[in-house]
């Protein structure tokens, strides 16, 4: 180890693995943005509390910058590590370290990945109910770091609503124990609630207690072919009263084509402009029977012109597939990608501006639709064309995002729904949160992390 603040650190945390190849760099240096080239100082891969306490104490002394990094699967730049960080990745801390049978909590590392933790929760019998198509790659720490929301917001919630207690080391070393797994708690500002979506800003997430849900019933899942926008609407207000729904999530003709050129089955035969995947309780016949009604009711009504109901697990996770398959067919072309949410009430004025500002904008750009729209959030891939070269292209979406965020601003939306803030979305936080905000939080990261140490450039 020839860098000797390495060599400093290797003494202080002797337990830390360090990495300092060229592969791991690159490995460990980046996210799923792929916008900017890696390079951090080295790599500390820590396996206890205590070794990411000297980790944070060795870099205020060195005055050397952290990026926390769990799957590093974020799309907003929240892990990039391009200007000589210690990246403290969170592999070694991935085990389940608890199950309380009666408060329903499983205790975890940050880097254990949410998949590990839905299996472990139905080992025990219960339910981790937070899901998205990373499940496999991302991590705890990362969902909690972005309040990771997902397919089934509509029922469940975000991440921050299964949180129950965290371990968690500020940026100047200090180890906190946050609500301690308690369900009431009225002493004093709740402090894990300002770190879950802080982003690695704020210290590091090294152990979380997570709130496990019942089993969930049987559900079946619908895939409608939808005609226009405002019927999408419609079927979702009657969805959503008839139905005991678990996701209502949308996806456009342009999506399907892309997930269908990747190798999944098309649906129906003729191609429709909207496509809506719902999923619903249906233990019993009569909500196998309202689901139904339901159905023959918008195809009567117009609001949908073709549709199927699964009839068996592999029918559902093919259905889901064409969904869930959409940001990977989408990967090849280096989407710049917008995450934005607006109330759900105001999602058909705000996509009737936004259709009109993204049709004049890129008028020849394949611009891709799709999200969960039973939670207002909608996510806008535009695809870079082939001829066109990356910084060009991501300078000219860029234009474009500054007026979607004013239109976000007029319609009291966010610029970030779930992915984060990160590096990506930075120029354009002043658009949806106020100034007195901004200003209280970079209050609140100075007395956190007053050397400015944690994953420093993201968000702020
Ligand atoms: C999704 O909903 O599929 C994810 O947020 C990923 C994405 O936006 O690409
Ligand atoms: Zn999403």
């Amino acid at each position: 180890m020839t860098d000797p603040r390495l060599a400093d650190l290797a003494r202080r945390a002797p337990e830390t693995r360090l990495l300092t190849e060229p592969s791991d760099l690159e490995h460990y240096g980046r996210d799923w943005t792929r916008r900017w080239t890696p390079a951090p100082l080295a790599i500390a891969l820590p396996s206890t509390a205590g070794d990411v306490q000297a980790i944070v104490r060795w870099a205020r002394e060195h005055q050397v910058a952290i990026v926390p990094s769990g799957g590093r699967t974020g799309l907003s730049g929240g892990a990039v590590a391009a200007h000589g960080e210690l990246v403290v990745a969170f592999d070694r801390m991935n085990q389940v370290l608890g199950f309380d049978p009666v408060d329903a909590t499983l205790t975890v590392g940050p880097g254990i990945a949410l998949e590990a933790v839905q299996n472990a929760a139905r080992e025990h019998g219960l339910a981790y109910p937070v899901d998205f198509a990373a499940r496999g790659s991302c991590s705890i720490g990362g969902n909690i770091a972005t309040n990771a929301g997902g397919i089934r917001v509509i029922r469940y919630g975000l991440t921050r609503q299964w949180v129950a207690g965290l371990k968690f080391v500020t940026g100047t070393g200090e180890l906190l124990e946050l609500n301690r797994g308690l369900v009431k708690n009225a002493s004093g500002y709740d402090l894990r609630h300002l770190v879950i979506g802080s982003e690695g800003t704020l210290g590091m997430v090294v152990e979380a207690t997570l709130w496990l849900a019942p089993p969930p019933p049987p559900t079946h899942v619908m895939l409608l072919a939808v005609p226009a926008m405002d019927a999408l609407m419609r079927v979702f207000a009657v969805a959503r009263v008839k139905l005991q729904l678990e996701a209502f999530e949308f996806f456009t003709d342009r999506a399907l084509e892309h997930v269908l050129a990747h190798g999944a089955q098309a649906p129906f035969d003729v191609l429709s402009p909207y496509y809506v995947v719902a999923e619903f309780d249906a233990g019993d016949e009569a909500s196998q029977a309202a689901a139904l009604d339901m159905f023959e009711a918008c195809l009567e009504a117009g609001w949908v012109t073709d549709g199927v109901i699964s009839s068996s697990d592999a029918q559902a996770a093919s259905l889901w597939r064409l969904r869930e398959g959409i940001t990977e067919s989408l990967a090849r072309y280096k989407p710049y990608k917008n995450d934005i949410s607006v109330r759900i009430g105001a999602v058909p004025a705000f996509m009737a501006d936004m259709h009109g500002l993204l049709a004049r904008e890129y008028p020849t750009f394949d611009v891709v639709w799709f999200g969960h729209i039973g939670d207002g959030n909608l996510h806008i891939n535009v695809l870079k064309p082939d001829e066109l070269d990356q910084e060009s292209f991501v300078a000219q979406c860029e234009v474009v995002t500054k007026h979607l965020a004013a239109m976000l601003h007029k319609h009291g939306g966010s610029i970030s729904a779930e992915h984060g803030i990160g590096l990506v979305k930075k120029p354009y936080l002043e658009g949806t949160r106020s100034h007195e905000e901004i200003a209280l939080m970079r209050g609140i990261k100075a007395v956190l992390d007053p050397d400015g140490i944690m994953n420093p450039g993201k968000v702020l």
